[in-house]
């Protein structure tokens, strides 16, 4: 077994100094008690690189990125950066080139209830026990990476566009990944599109339904976007995978994520290419920013993800989610879990109590 891992460790804007930490810790704790060597390097990304060098994405980043095993990220961009031109914004001239060039097609969001939170989500106990959903997002094409434009029109206006574009191969290789996920799981594949408007997504049915016959243990569903949207709060134990194009996902996850009781508890795997990358579904939160009110537990448990997806370290994953599980259940709560009778920690007294599990 391989003994010494390299993470580069990306820390980026807002909450995403605040959280990335915890999620080092939970991992040097893992390595003292299992024995391994995790080597972590840090490089600026997003606003903070900007504001240092003048390019969200600065070429020693990217490179110590190629070079790693993995990447841990906290989160990108916030309202200080908001006018910068297109390309030059932390979330377009960063994040996406980012998942691009690693080659990043997969994005895994798995979205369970742990224990103890069932009366921490605004929904029903009765709607969301049990729930246990792993949504794949496609996450280097569709309308996020098709060409944007913008010009000035006749009539003093202007016109800006952005294109949403799909190709056979891209479909496959992100809806063959979650056909084999489902298989593993409960063996349901929901793919959701807009095949009643959008002719990329009539081309992602086609595909989905050709593939469907390699597959036939697994049984698969179609659905529109936004009648998935309203499934997710109706009834959201109908699904077990979910498969969807890169901003489907984006907007579906965010509110899948108050299935589980705050977005601060939605972790992310991003894979495909060598070196994968891990990251929490929410952004910088400058609402909340430097105040040390973030939940720390979508970083730490994308943190459990790296030892699953990147190191194969599967006993180490679990040890990780574990000790989250055990401290929600001994009543610790950051802010956006908080309700009667728990105890109320600041966003390093989480990670503390996690670490101090492991
Ligand atoms: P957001 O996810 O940062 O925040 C939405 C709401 O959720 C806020 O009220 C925030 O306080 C709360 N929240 C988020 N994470 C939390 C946590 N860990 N603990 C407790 N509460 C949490 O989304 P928003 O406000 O739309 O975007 C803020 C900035 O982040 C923008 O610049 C946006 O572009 C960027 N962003 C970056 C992402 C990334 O780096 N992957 C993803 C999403 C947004
Ligand atoms: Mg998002």
């Amino acid at each position: 077994m391989q003994e010494m891992y390299r993470i580069a460790v990306l820390p980026g804007d807002g909450i995403g100094v605040e959280i990335v930490p915890e999620a080092v810790k939970a991992l040097k704790a893992i390595a003292e008690k299992f024995g391994h060597e995790f080597v972590f390097t840090e490089a600026l990304v997003g606003g903070a690189a900007y504001d240092a060098v003048g390019h969200p994405l600065p070429d020693e980043t990217l490179e110590l990125c190629q070079n790693s095993d993995a990447v841990l990220l906290g989160a990108i961009g916030g309202p200080k950066w908001d006018d910068l031109p297109v390309h030059l914004r932390p979330e377009v001239g960063a994040l996406l080139p980012l998942r691009k060039e690693l080659g990043l097609f997969a994005n895994l969001r798995p979205c369970m209830l742990f224990p103890g939170l069932i009366h921490a989500s605004t929904l029903k106990e009765e709607v969301i026990e049990g729930v246990d959903i792993l949504v794949v997002r496609e996450l280097t094409g569709g309308l996020y990476f098709g060409e944007k434009t913008r010009e000035k029109t006749a009539d003093g206006g202007q016109k800006a566009t952005d294109v949403l574009s799909y190709s056979t191969y891209e479909i496959e290789r992100v809806v063959r990944f979650a056909y084999e996920a489902a298989r593993k799981r409960r063996k349901k594949l929901c793919s959701v599109d807009k095949a009643n408007v959008l002719e990329s997504s009539r081309l992602w049915r086609e595909t989905v339904t050709e593939l469907a016959k390699e597959y036939p243990d697994v049984e698969t569903v179609h659905m529109y976007v936004d009648n998935c949207a309203m499934q997710l709060i109706r009834n959201p134990k109908q699904f077990d995978v979910i498969v969807t194009e890169n901003m489907f996902g984006d907007i579906l996850t965010d509110e899948a994520s108050m299935l589980t009781g705050s977005i601060g508890m939605l972790p992310s795997a991003s894979i495909g290419g060598e070196v994968g990358l891990y990251e929490p579904a929410h952004g910088s939160a400058p609402d909340i920013a430097g105040q040390k009110k973030a939940n720390p537990l979508a970083t730490i448990l994308s943190a459990a993800m790296m030892l699953r997806y990147s190191f194969h370290l599967e006993e180490e994953a679990r040890t990780i989610e574990n000790a989250v599980r055990q401290v929600l259940i001994e009543g610790y709560r950051t802010p956006d879990l908080m309700e009667p009778g728990k105890i109320l920690v600041n966003t390093v007294e989480m990670g503390d109590k996690v670490a101090e599990k492991i």
